[in-house]
C-alpha cells in the first residue's frame, strides 16, 4: 500500500473502460447479489475515448467514508456502494488473517475517500455505472492489496454490466449456478488486439425525455414479460455459444446480425413488458432503417447497431468500412455542428458517396437528429495511474480544486 508518512494517507488512482453487450444482460434471478437470470457478451471500449477515473484515499484521520461523483459529494450509504465496500473489505481481511505477511492490510480499518469522474459527458448517455463500479472496486482492490478472481462477482453487486468492465476486448459474464453468485463471473472471450479492424461508433442522438433506468426497466420485464423467459432459457445459450465462435472467426456479417438480433429481442421484451418500456426513440428507428439500407445495397452485413436503456445507438463496423458509414449518417443526419466537433476521438477519413448509394438508401433527411459521434475500438481494461499528479484527491484527502 503506497503510504505517505507525513500525512499518514495511502493514496491510489485507476482507470476503467466503458463496455457495450453484444448479447445483452436484462433481468435479475436475485437483485441483492446482482445475479442475472441469463449469460452476457460484451466489447470493452478503448479508455482514449471513455474512461471513468477513480482515486481512493484511506487514513486514520478520516472520520467517515465519502465519495464524490463527478464534483459533487454524493451518499455513501447508497446500498450497491456499500456492498461493493464492504465486500473489497471481507476479502483483504481474509488475506490478513490467511498470514499473506507480504501485503499491508492497515488501511482496510481505516475510512476511505473516493473521487470519480468520467471523460464524457453524462448526457452522453452511456452507461457510467459500469465503469463507474468496475474503476471503484479494481482501485479499492489495489488500494488494499487485493488480489483476486471474485474481483468481478464485487463489481457485479455494484452494477450487474460493470463485472465486464474489469476486463479488456471481448468479455462474457457468466450467469453462474450457485445461490451465494461466486461463479456469477466475467471472464475475458478474446483480447483488445484479437481483432484489431474492429470499430465502434457511439451515435449521440438528441433525446427530449429520460428514459426507465436499467434496474427498475428490467425488474418490469421480469415481472410481466413472457418472452423474456424464452430468451433466457432457449436463444440465449445458444447465441453465446455462437457469438464467442464467430468472435474467435473474425466473421464480421455473422457478428453483426447476431448482435443487431439480440439487440432487436432486448428492445421487443421492452415492449412485451407490462406496461411496455419505449427506449428507442424515432432517430432510433432511423438510424436502424438506415444500416439495414446500407448493408442491403452491398448485399452484406458491413455496419451492425446495438441500443441499450436509451435512444443512442452504437455502431459496430471493420476500418474498411468505416469512413463511408461516417459520411452516410451525415448526408442522412446533417448535423448541427461543423466536421471535428461531429465526429470525436479517433480520427475517420472523408470520403464521398456514390449518387446511387444515396439513391439506393432512399431516406429523408433527419436533420439534427443525431447531436455528435464517438468514434473509438475495443480497448484494455482497467488500469493503475502512476503519475501522482493525476490524483484526483489533494494531500487533505478533499477533491482537488480542479476536480
Ligand atoms: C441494457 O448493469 O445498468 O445495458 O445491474 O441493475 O445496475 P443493474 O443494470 P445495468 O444493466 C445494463 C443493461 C443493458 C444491457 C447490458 O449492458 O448487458
Amino acid at each position: 500500500m503506497p503510504e505517505n508518512d507525513k500525512q499518514s494517507l495511502s493514496m491510489v488512482t485507476c482507470t476503467a473502460p466503458v463496455n457495450i453487450a453484444v448479447i445483452k444482460y436484462w433481468g435479475k434471478r436475485d437483485e441483492d447479489l446482482i445475479l442475472p437470470i441469463n449469460s452476457s457478451l460484451s466489447v470493452t471500449l478503448h479508455q482514449d475515448q471513455l474512461k471513468t477515473t477513480t482515486t481512493v484515499a484511506c487514513s486514520r484521520n478520516f472520520q467517515q467514508d465519502r465519495i464524490w461523483l463527478n464534483g459533487k459529494e454524493e451518499d455513501i450509504s447508497n446500498p450497491r456502494l456499500q456492498s461493493c465496500l464492504q465486500e473489497i473489505r471481507r476479502f483483504s481481511r481474509k488475506r490478513r488473517n490467511t498470514g499473506d505477511s507480504t501485503s499491508d492490510v492497515s488501511g482496510v480499518s481505516h475510512k476511505v475517500h473516493i473521487c470519480s469522474v468520467n471523460n464524457f459527458p453524462t448526457a452522453a448517455g452511456l452507461a457510467s455505472s459500469a465503469s463507474g463500479y468496475a474503476c471503484l472496486v479494481y482501485t479499492l482492490s489495489q488500494l488494499f492489496g487485493v488480489e483476486s478472481e471474485q474481483l468481478s462477482a464485487v463489481a457485479r453487486q455494484g452494477s450487474g454490466s460493470a463485472c465486464r468492465s474489469l476486463y479488456g476486448g471481448f468479455v462474457q459474464w457468466k450467469l453462474g449456478e450457485q445461490l451465494d453468485g461466486k461463479d456469477s463471473l466475467a471472464e475475458q472471450v478474446e483480447s483488445e488486439s484479437y481483432w484489431p479492424e474492429l470499430r465502434v461508433l457511439t451515435l449521440v442522438v438528441s433525446a427530449e425525455q429520460k428514459s426507465v433506468g436499467s434496474t427498475s426497466g428490467m425488474h418490469a420485464s421480469v415481472e410481466t414479460s413472457q418472452l423474456l423467459k424464452y430468451r433466457a432459457d432457449v436463444v440465449v445459450p445458444s447465441r453465446m455459444e455462437e457469438m464467442i465462435r464467430v468472435i474467435r472467426e473474425r466473421d464480421f456479417p455473422a457478428f453483426g446480425e447476431l448482435t443487431m438480433k439480440d439487440s432487436n429481442q432486448f428492445h421487443a421484451i421492452c415492449l412485451d413488458t407490462y406496461p411496455p418500456i419505449f427506449y428507442l426513440n424515432n432517430t432510433s428507428h432511423r438510424i436502424i432503417s438506415l444500416v439495414h439500407r446500407y448493408n442491403q445495397y452491398y448485399g452484406e452485413t458491413r455496419v451492425a447497431y446495438t441500443f441499450d436503456a436509451g435512444p443512442n445507438a452504437v455502431i459496430y463496423t471493420l476500418q474498411d468500412h468505416l469512413s463511408e458509414f461516417v459520411q452516410v449518417v451525415r448526408h442522412f443526419f446533417p448535423p448541427e455542428v461543423s466536421g471535428e466537433e461531429f465526429v470525436k476521438g479517433l480520427p475517420v477519413c472523408s470520403a464521398d458517396l456514390s449518387e446511387e448509394l444515396k439513391r439506393d438508401i432512399n431516406m429523408e433527411p433527419t436533420p439534427k437528429g443525431i447531436r455528435y459521434i464517438i468514434s473509438t475500438k475495443a480497448g484494455p481494461g482497467p488500469c493503475v495511474v502512476k503519475d501522482p499528479n493525476h490524483h484526483l484527491l489533494g494531500a487533505d484527502g478533499l477533491p482537488k480544486k480542479t476536480v
